[in-house]
């Protein structure tokens, strides 16, 4: 094997960002490494084995973005489709749309307000605690959109995914509730939205498929086994690193606290087993958040009409060795992070990107984005050192 002009740590969207330019633009030989099986990172996807439907292994992924870029970049490896994302909620045995619109309000007030007038209702329920400073997450959601709603929709939900009492959890972990007095209920409000048509794997793979790529699978860069391992290349060779900045540097200022969810997968003999995507369970009784059903992201394709597969998703604290999913972000957190981000700059030949590399939470048209920068004002420097 001979000796990579970059070696990108983590073949996840922002690696394979960072390997496509430095090929392109620079006409360098990468090798990419990933300690999983397969490349792509988070967004990967794969056919579940029992129907054939395309499922997103670490969680649903919709691809959206405003960023003109990016939209040009990731339409050179893929086509999407139309898909629009909707969220539905289940509260008390009935179901409602999401984010909180004016349908959500009418259907949970059994009402038939007017924007002025739903408008001045929640106005007036979010003064419960006017003149107060919200001590706790509960007291800033109702101060944001009043009790009834807050408490239908979001205080368990939330408390689920914190595994917590919002009334234990910060008020800074929500900045906004937004409530839209329209009946608009598309989730996401970018210019651009789709899924690849082909699938994600098939998207990820374009971006890898080059001969001055290599990409090396179930690699660990600190196992010193492995040829590129970390003591062999450090200060050698250039290197962009998207693992976990912690792991990076052993530990040695502490672990960053993550979130975790793991996924429940069930087969079903049903042809549909909700009407749509993705499902949420805001109450505190059902102990998962939600439940994904992912042939929804796909209505195009010919799948089968008498199985389907969905996936029940809970949410907890990441321990170790748990896949690092949501920053948690606290004070401390940020701290640690001032620490790691000081040992990152005197780092030799190395540059530190992505969600892990960066404990950060990056869609992927961020990461993407954030890769790009990299690309156009550190890698040509990275690549001369
Ligand atoms: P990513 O985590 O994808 O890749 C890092 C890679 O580094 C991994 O493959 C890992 O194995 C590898 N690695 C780590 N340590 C290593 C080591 N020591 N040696 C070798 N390899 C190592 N975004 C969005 O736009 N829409 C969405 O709907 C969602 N949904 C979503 C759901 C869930 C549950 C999560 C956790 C995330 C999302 N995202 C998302 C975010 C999306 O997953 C994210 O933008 C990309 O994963 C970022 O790509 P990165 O390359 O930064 O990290």
């Amino acid at each position: 094997m001979s000796t990579p002009d970059l070696l990108i740590v983590g073949s996840g969207l922002f690696g394979l960002t960072i390997a496509e330019r430095a090929v392109a633009e620079h006409g360098a030989k990468v090798t990419l490494i990933d300690r999983r099986p397969h490349l792509g990172g988070n967004a990967y996807s794969e056919a579940d084995p029992v129907t054939g439907i395309e499922v997103h292994k670490y969680g649903a992924h919709l691809f959206h973005t405003s960023n003109p870029r990016v939209w040009e970049y990731v339409n050179g490896f893929t086509d999407f489709t139309g898909y629009r994302h909707t969220v539905y909620t289940t509260h008390q045995g009935v179901v409602y749309p999401m984010p909180i619109n004016l349908g959500t309000v009418n259907q949970f007030f059994r009402a038939a307000y007017t924007p002025d007038e739903a408008r001045a209702l929640i106005t007036e329920q979010a003064g419960e605690l006017a003149g107060t400073d919200p001590e706790n997450l509960d007291e800033k959601g109702i101060s944001l959109i009043g009790r009834p709603l807050y408490e239908a929709f979001i205080k368990n939900y939330t408390g689920k995914q914190w595994q917590t009492d919002p009334k234990e959890l910060p008020a800074s972990i929500i900045s906004r509730l937004p409530v839209r007095y329209t009946y608009n209920n598309r989730y996401f409000n970018d210019t651009h939205e789709g899924l690849p048509t082909q699938g994600y794997t098939a998207w990820l793979e374009r971006m890898a498929d080059n001969p001055n790529i290599e990409v090396q699978l179930e690699t660990d860069y600190f196992d010193a086994s492995q040829p590129l391992n970390k003591d062999a290349v450090r200060g050698n060779i250039p290197v962009v690193y998207t693992g976990p900045i912690d792991r990076y540097f052993d530990y040695q200022q502490g672990e960053l606290g993550w979130r975790t969810i793991d996924l429940e997968t069930e087969h079903l003999e049903v042809g549909d087993f909700q009407g749509t995507s993705v499902m949420n369970y805001a109450d505190a009784e059902v102990p998962y958040t939600r439940i994904i059903e992912p042939r929804h992201f796909h209505p195009e394709r010919d799948y089968p009409t008498d199985r389907t597969v969905i996936q029940r998703e809970y949410s907890r604290f990441a321990e170790s060795g748990d896949e690092p999913y949501y920053p948690i972000n606290s004070g401390s957190d940020r701290e640690t992070l001032l620490a790691y981000r000081e040992l990152a700059d005197a780092e030799p030949r190395t540059l530190f990107g992505g969600r892990l590399g960066t404990y950060q939470y990056l869609d992927m048209h961020m990461a993407i984005g954030s890769a790009l920068s990299m690309a156009d004002n550190k890698l040509p420097d990275l690549l001369r050192a």
